[in-house]
């Protein structure tokens, strides 16, 4: 198995005026492609910081990650967002949703930035697939937080990620939804290949994944192979 993404010796520290803050201590581990991994821990534990900093999104103090065979300290800023365009769907906490485009736009803009000729056509297959296909012309504010993070999944899937980090993708739906995107997170997994990173405050839906991560005051407690049942 290879593996797409390798993280060693990752640190980062904060420093607001004379105090520093250091949020992740060295941190190692590996994520083999095609695999479901999940990341869990305390509220304040540093997971999202993690998954910041193993996108690109976020650069470490201390330590190197390497993302589809690239080492993301040797890449500039413009590098580390083609790599993402091209490989790396994210589902953040707070969906970052754009707030002047509508649902649609939301999911077929980035598409057409990156060159995608049927970027409509795909985005709306997308928002069917959430269960959103009657809310696509509704901007983010007229939409539920349910429907935003749907909206957020569905942007996720849109450039086929190699791996896709997601941020408590369930964090805000109910059980039936909430069961319906893991699915779709699991479809993906298992037809596409695509690795799937992502946190959890759910620890059901953790033991579904091979592996977890658990964090605790910025350091790893444990990294353990689930077992299959
Ligand atoms: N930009 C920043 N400047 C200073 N401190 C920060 C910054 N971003 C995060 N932190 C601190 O880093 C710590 C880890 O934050 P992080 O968001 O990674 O936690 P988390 O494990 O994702 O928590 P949650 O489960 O609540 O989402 C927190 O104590 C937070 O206050
Ligand atoms: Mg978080």
């Amino acid at each position: 198995m290879t593996k797409i993404l390798k993280i060693n010796g990752l640190g980062k520290t904060y420093s607001s005026g004379s105090k520093q803050l250091t949020v992740l201590q060295n941190i190692s581990f590996d994520v083999q492609r095609g695999q479901t991994f999940s990341i869990v821990g305390p509220s304040g534990s540093g997971k999202t910081t993690l998954l910041g900093l193993a996108a690109g999104l976020d650069t470490p103090s201390a330590g190197t990650v390497e993302l589809c065979g690239y080492d993301l300290n040797t890449l500039n800023e413009d590098e580390r967002a083609q790599l993402r365009n091209k490989n790396v769907g994210f589902i953040f906490q707070d969906f970052q949703l754009l707030p002047t485009l509508t649902a649609l736009e939301n999911v077929s803009v980035p598409l057409e930035l990156q060159g995608a000729k049927n970027a409509v056509a795909r985005a709306k297959e997308l928002l069917q697939k959430v269960g959103l296909a009657n809310r696509i012309h509704h901007y983010p504010s007229q939409l539920s937080g349910g429907e935003q993070q749907r909206v957020a999944v569905a942007r996720a899937f849109s450039n086929n990620p190699a791996i896709l980090f997601a941020d408590e993708p369930t964090g805000n739906l109910d059980e039936e939804t909430g069961s319906k995107v893991i699915q779709l997170l699991f479809d993906l997994n298992e037809e596409a290949g695509t690795t799937l990173v992502m946190i959890t405050h759910d620890l059901d839906l953790a033991a579904k994944t091979q592996q977890i991560l658990r964090l605790k005051g910025g350091k790893i407690l444990t990294n353990e192979a689930t077992v299959n049942i």
